[in-house]
């Protein structure tokens, strides 16, 4: 699907996105060192041959990737977002970008070694819609790699952070208390990897495998 015409919530996530694309680098940089630490780049170091990375926003991830990647292609619904990915297209790995739906990937089946995800379920309208059509495009035996935010250990930071969720809904799309491990088992993941790292153990970091053989 084009997200030329984007519809109700998705609308609304696009819109938000445009809004904060000029200060995102700032903010998520400010959170990186606060907070979340350097997740992204475990991200990237697990990925493999041709990479579809949904929720490419800004491009941060872009110029991490290494020889063990063929190609990434790159999937956002924020135009705004996507002009500043395209300012930082890695000389090394060729990169493609793609307006879109990451619900309704518009990519053929099987065509990716490995999906990844960093800080970008937390703001999908339909986190196990996207966990499905991640599956759909990797191959069997393929990889998932996501990290993502979610409720610190400690209850009563994770209470705050429950309090404040509908604010940071209505003013970055931000489900801060989403946790990732529900929606990708529910999507027929087979969960390999999964600890938490950041302060207060809020970044969850997950390796997920489509099997080669699924047994439904
Ligand atoms: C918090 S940003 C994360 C960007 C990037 N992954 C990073 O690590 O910096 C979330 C991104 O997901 C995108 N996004 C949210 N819902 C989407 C959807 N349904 N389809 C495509 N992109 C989506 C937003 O436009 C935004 O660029």
């Amino acid at each position: 699907m084009s997200a030329d015409a984007m519809p109700g919530e998705l609308g609304r996530v696009e819109r938000v996105f445009d809004r904060l694309a000029a200060g995102y680098d700032r903010q998520i940089g400010w959170s990186e060192r606060a907070l979340l630490g350097n997740a992204r780049r475990w991200a990237v170091d697990q990925a493999r041959g041709v990479v579809v990375e949904i929720g490419v926003g800004s491009g941060l991830n872009l110029p991490l990737y290494g020889p063990a990647v063929e190609r990434v292609v790159g999937v956002d619904l924020s135009e705004r977002m996507l002009d500043l990915a395209r300012m930082r297209l890695p000389a090394a790995v060729p990169v493609e970008l793609i307006h879109g739906d990451v619900q309704r990937l518009d990519l053929p089946d099987a065509s990716a070694d490995t999906v990844v995800s960093t800080y970008t379920f937390c703001t999908i309208p339909d986190p196990l819609a996207a966990a499905r059509a991640a599956w759909r495009v990797l191959r069997p035996g393929g990889v998932f790699v996501a990290v993502e935010h979610g409720p610190a250990r400690a209850r009563a930071v994770a209470r705050v952070m429950r309090w404040v969720e509908p604010l940071a809904v209505r003013m970055a799309a931000d489900y801060l208390t989403r946790e990732p491990i529900g929606y990708l088992t529910d999507a027929g993941y087979t969960i390999e990897y999964f600890d938490r790292t950041g302060r207060g153990g809020v970044v969850f970091r997950v390796l997920g495998r489509k099997p080669i053989e699924v047994v439904r």
